[in-house]
């Protein structure tokens, strides 16, 4: 039996619903060796400001049961950069590639959409007003309403192409998800890393010197799950499912709850074949309920109401 896993989203098909998440995927290059990533359904690639970024300061990364706090502090190239050293070479990549991008006032967020809407090899542009461990920007963007409806009405005046915004699950999810989707974004993502801090108790230190970082892998999934149920409850816009998945199982649940696509992050790094499994994993799933289109799937649970 044919088993087709392609997933649309606002207009543009997608391959399979199994998309790299910011962050875990560098500019498209670092899994070369160990496979082609054109067999992914698309690529978030690391998020980028209008300056090269350094980052924070080491210790940047420590693992926790089940996941991991990072505080790199969306160190990047930059944009000029990107254009210059990165673009190029992804054109030649069947795969969709999906520009993510920050920065520390509404304007730098405008001026970044406006140029990577020019870029040809970026298909769809990524807000992230949601990362939890860098001084501006970021986190107060994405949990205050008012201030989302801004930042996000004032890039959409400026592209074409369809404008994803991530969310971050501090604050209410449900009136930032409004209050994107009334400002005209086409889908929204959900989540970013969730606020978190570990400390060393021998030797009175934080384990990530940003003090906070962002929790995420496996112990985030059910959170997301139900990020994402409420999301899907509140807008009618596309939503893509992101936290914590690491096998097929956990994105088939994001589809089920309603999500059109999920995005795949920690686990890429103490697995990089992790999206090679979760793909045969979701034609195994498919074959085994007898089904085989990946839409059959979608949104089959979503309108099971919460409480039953
Ligand atoms: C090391 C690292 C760097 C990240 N960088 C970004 C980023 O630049 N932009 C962004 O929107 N999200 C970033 N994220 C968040 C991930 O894209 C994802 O939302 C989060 O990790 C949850 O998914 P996961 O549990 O599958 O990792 C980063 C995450 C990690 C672990």
């Amino acid at each position: 039996m044919d088993i087709d896993l392609s997933t649309e989203i606002c207009g543009i098909k997608f391959k399979n619903p199994v998309l790299l998440a910011s962050g875990c995927a560098g500019y498209g290059e670092e899994f070369d060796p160990f496979f082609d990533i054109s067999i992914v359904g698309g690529v978030c690639l690391k998020g980028l400001s209008l300056n090269e970024n350094e980052g924070n300061n080491s210790p940047r990364i420590w693992e926790t049961p089940s996941g991991m706090i990072n505080a790199i502090g969306l160190q990047n190239i930059g944009v000029k950069r990107f254009l210059k050293e990165k673009a190029s070479k992804l054109r030649k990549i069947e795969t969709v590639f999906i520009a993510n991008f920050y920065g520390s006032k509404i304007d730098d967020y405008v001026e970044l959409a406006k140029i990577l809407n020019d870029e040809e090899s970026i298909k769809v542009l990524e807000m992230n007003i949601s990362c939890p461990n860098v001084q501006e920007g970021g986190i107060q963007f994405g949990s205050d309403p008012s201030l989302v409806y801004k930042i996000v009405s004032s890039c959409k005046r400026v592209v074409n192409k369809p404008l994803w915004v991530k969310l971050t699950p501090y604050g209410e999810i449900k009136k930032t998800s409004k209050s994107a989707y009334e400002a005209g974004a086409d889908a929204l993502v959900a989540i970013n890393t969730i606020p978190s801090m570990a400390i060393d108790v021998e030797n009175f230190k934080f384990r990530v010197s940003n003090k906070v970082g962002g929790l995420s892998g496996p112990a985030i999934h059910p959170i997301a799950l139900k990020m994402v149920y409420d999301v899907l409850d509140e807008v009618p816009i596309p939503v893509i499912g992101c936290g914590g998945v690491s096998k097929a199982q956990d994105g088939v649940e994001f589809l089920l709850i309603g999500a059109k696509a999920f995005q795949v992050g920690t686990s890429l790094f103490y697995n990089p074949e992790t999206p090679v499994e979760i793909i045969e994993g979701l034609k195994d799933y498919l074959q085994r309920k007898s089904l085989n289109s990946v839409s059959d799937i979608i949104g089959k649970m979503k309108n099971n109401k919460l409480g039953g």
